[in-house]
């Protein structure tokens, strides 16, 4: 990034100001508006942040139009046919794809912490058996500082690096706990003989009463959904967590708070609700009635797994992610699965819809890993804590970015305030 000697010069009431304009190294140029309020008395206003840079960062890099990620500079869909889950973590989180010997290190670091304090098995006893995994996983992660507390102090970059370590470790064993309390089955241990995604797997699926042997396609199916969500620039969760970070609060709070964000339909929870509008369309000739309703201003009904805030073409990564879903599909000899079927026809049809194109609502990440998650045995519950643990590496990667940029500062927004002017007290007996 450079300084540029450019400026925006702004000229309002009698007040005229040249701010300095900043240039990326790739994407919009951006007007450093730090000095605005100081210099010129004003605020910027922009809710939901569609025009607002909020940091400068190296991790991840979006087009919107081009549908272009880039994760440390490196397309998506070459990460996700060439690389896997746990050197895509590493590239996250130290900026280069690792030697074969870093990444042997790396990977032995996580595999040796999957485990969690064996006290922590009696949290999930408080939890009703119904209980939304991604309840259960904002409060155990949350109070995972009350078990770690030698990995709490985030001016300490040895801590910093431990608790990243371990959330990335621990993630998948804590969201398999949560579905196994939810099935009323026993915990599985995590078996230091796999790798991360079998891993995930065998800790959801096997049970005590038989041996349990991962199917090689699913679990590269899963890496890869752990890969393509891993991160994505400053999207509303990774957002909380930077926000969160910048008081100083330890990283498990922080990451819990990106968990109770990414829960969220408009967010993360989006997987789970795309999947049940699909069984709820249920049939392909009820298609256009959903689709009235999408565009119905006086209906709140949204296709879920549609849109994007960024992405005005496509979604590089539900390309990626439709590719999977026929090939686990295909190996689970589920070809005529119904929910894919309407998922093709809705996708179809929406995508020749001059609504949907003038509105640039197409599939994104969330439309079809529903349906490979479905596939794999998973429920729709189990949807965004699988997406929760992906971008566990993502979040650490931003938080430790935004603990060691220099520039940083407790986030702190202004408001427009445009409630009652000053006025004095009323007594009771005279309203
Ligand atoms: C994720 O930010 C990220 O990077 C997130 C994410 C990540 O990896 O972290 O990519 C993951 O959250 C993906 C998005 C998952 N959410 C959904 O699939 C929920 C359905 N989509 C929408 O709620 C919506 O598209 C958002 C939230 C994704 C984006 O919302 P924006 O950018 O605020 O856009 P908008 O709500 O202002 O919509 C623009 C217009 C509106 O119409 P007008 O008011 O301009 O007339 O498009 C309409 C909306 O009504 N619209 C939809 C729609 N999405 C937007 N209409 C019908 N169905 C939809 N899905």
């Amino acid at each position: 990034m450079s300084d540029s000697d450019k400026t925006a010069e702004l000229e309002f009431n009698d007040t005229s100001l040249g701010l300095p304009i900043l240039s990326p190294t790739l994407g919009p140029d951006a007007i450093d508006i730090r000095r605005l309020y100081a210099d010129g008395g004003v605020f910027t206003y922009d809710p939901g942040f569609t025009s607002t840079a909020s940091c400068k960062s190296t991790i991840t890099y979006i087009d919107g139009l081009k549908g272009e990620l880039l994760y440390r500079g490196y397309p998506i869909e070459q990460l996700a046919e060439k690389s896997h889950y746990l050197e895509v973590c590493y590239l996250l989180l130290y900026g280069e794809l690792p030697t074969a010997a870093e990444l042997e290190d790396f990977e032995a670091r996580i595999t040796r912490h999957t485990m969690v304090h064996e006290q922590m098995n009696y949290f999930f006893r408080g939890f009703r058996r119904d209980a939304h995994p991604m309840a259960i996983m904002v409060g155990v992660v949350g109070a995972m500082s009350a078990f770690y507390p030698d990995s709490t102090d985030v001016t300490d970059p040895r801590q910093r690096e431990i608790a990243s370590i371990r959330m990335i470790a621990k993630m998948p064993t804590i969201a398999a706990m949560a579905y196994k309390y939810s099935l009323g089955q026993p915990f599985v241990y995590p078996r230091n003989d796999l790798d991360y995604a079998s891993n995930f797997l065998r800790m959801c699926f096997s049970v005590p009463a038989e041996d349990y042997e991962v199917n090689p396609i699913l679990a590269r199916a899963m890496d890869r959904i752990f890969t393509l969500h891993a991160d994505h620039e400053q999207n509303a969760s990774t957002s909380t967590v930077r926000l969160s970070g910048s008081s100083g609060a330890n990283p498990f709070a922080c990451i819990a708070a990106g968990i109770a964000c990414l829960w969220g339909p408009a967010h993360g929870g989006a997987n789970q609700a795309a999947l049940e509008m699909l069984k709820e369309i249920g049939s392909v000739d009820r298609i256009p009635e959903y689709i009235a309703r999408a565009k119905d201003k006086s209906d709140p009904f949204r296709l879920m797994g549609f849109g994007h805030r960024v992405y005005k073409n496509f979604d590089p990564r539900a390309r990626v992610m439709k590719q999977s879903a026929d090939e686990v599909l295909d190996l689970l000899g589920i070809e005529n699965n119904e929910t894919l079927k309407v998922a093709k026809e809705l996708e179809r049809i929406a995508l020749e819809d001059e609504y949907f194109q003038e509105k640039k609502l197409f599939p994104n990440v969330d439309f079809y890993s529903g349906i490979i998650l479905e596939a794999m045995g998973f429920p729709t519950s189990m949807f965004t804590p699988i997406f929760a643990v992906s971008r566990t590496v993502g979040w650490i990667a931003q938080w430790k970015e935004m603990i060691s940029d220099p520039e940083q500062k407790i986030g702190r927004p202004r408001q427009l305030y445009i409630g009652a002017p000053k006025r004095d007290y009323v007594d009771v007996e005279n309203r």
